[in-house]
């Protein structure tokens, strides 16, 4: 092998091991640069005679175009690896499932409240809502439940760091109960005219418009087990007249429970009870006939007749204005209807249980 082929099989040998385009660009410099072998080479050329010149200088052009050859072949193995390493770092498989936005849906007991508000709705009711923080007053007393009453200590309360204008400590409501009197005395104050007439129409015909009420929302206890929750829900009814009695309490439970439930199989009880705002008061019992709960008597509903005291805390004639009220709980209507056991499922936020509802 002569010089020049040794320089160009050792230009090839460089250019190979460039790792990188910069790599290669300084291995060039090192033979076809300003000052570089093949430079070299042609100054040296100056001493030689002229025919001498002709086939050294052919002989040279040669070697230089094999070294520019063995760089642009170099060049572009180094821009294919390079297209080859970026295919590959953007290559997409069609075949992975694709990323699909997570489907929500309404709780369970959320899809019961809807349910309860739509079935008495259907019947005439207004759906009302009030605060959960409430007061010593609406949560008690003003239910015939006075300062002492051994009745409230039916129910363990959390009282809330907050004194009203009174100086009487703020609750958790633990029952929607209160909002028996506060929609009565929306209700009072927003047909005043009628109830005024009503109450001057010394022939007694005139009547100002029914109480008919449902107010569903969140209540306190200090409880917790497979069955009582901190938080749950109630959902309370009023309906209050001139002329409102028991049978319209049982008519009206009765249809809402066969609607609820989807089932014409279905019986009622009310069994006495005691409740301080209501007299007479009954515990609400249902049975199915049919199905997996087939034969036993399940609890749904305190009620009763509202008390007369109740009544006047409301604004109203006890002697003219007579009704019921019944307060059931939404969370064990939703254990009841999917078969749930466990109330603090409905709570822990668990999407392998929500998600089943969907
Ligand atoms: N407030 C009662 C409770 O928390 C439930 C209740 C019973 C509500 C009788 C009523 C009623 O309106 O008439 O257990």
């Amino acid at each position: 092998m002569n010089e020049l082929d040794s320089l160009v099989a050792a230009a090839r040998l460089d250019f190979d091991a460039a790792a990188t385009p910069a790599d290669l660009e300084n291995a060039k410099a090192k033979y076809l640069g300003k000052a570089g072998r093949i430079t070299e080479l042609m100054k040296g050329m100056a001493a030689l005679a002229v025919d001498e010149k002709k086939s050294r200088g052919a002989a040279i052009n040669v070697a230089k175009q094999g070294i520019e050859n063995a760089l642009g072949e170099r060049r572009q193995a180094l821009a294919d690896e390079e297209l080859a390493v970026q295919l590959r770092a953007e290559s997409l498989d069609v075949t992975l499932p694709g990323r699909r936005r997570a489907e929500g849906g309404l709780h369970p007991v959320s899809r019961t409240l809807e349910r309860i508000e739509a079935i008495f709705s259907s019947m005439g009711f207004d759906v009302a809502d009030g605060p959960e923080l409430e007061s010593d007053w609406h949560s008690f007393t003003s239910l015939n439940n006075p300062p002492n009453h051994p009745a409230r200590s039916m129910q363990d309360t959390f009282y809330a760091d907050v004194n009203g204008e009174d100086g009487i400590a703020y609750n958790l409501r633990p029952h929607t109960s209160p909002m028996q009197v506060r929609y009565a005395h929306q209700h009072v104050k927003k047909h005043a005219a009628q109830f005024e007439a009503a109450a001057a129409d010394p022939t007694g015909q005139l009547k100002a418009p029914e109480i008919r009420v449902i107010a569903p929302g969140r209540t306190y206890r200090v409880d917790s087990d497979a069955t009582h929750s901190p938080m749950f829900h109630q959902c309370e009814g009023l309906w209050l007249g001139e002329n409102v009695s028991f049978k319209d309490l049982k008519v009206v439970f009765t249809d809402f429970c066969r609607t609820f439930f989807e089932s014409d199989d279905l019986v009622l009880r009310f069994r006495p009870s005691f409740f301080p705002f209501t007299e007479p008061s009954a515990e609400i019992d249902i049975q199915f006939q049919a199905g997996p709960l087939a034969g036993r008597w399940l609890e749904v509903a305190g009620s009763g007749q509202v008390h007369p005291n109740v009544v006047r805390n409301m604004g109203l004639d006890p002697e003219r204005y007579i009704g019921f009220a019944f307060g059931m709980g939404p969370d064990r209507l939703t254990m009841l209807r999917y078969g749930v056991n466990d109330l603090r499922l409905f709570f822990d936020g668990d999407l392998r249980f929500l998600s089943q509802f969907r």
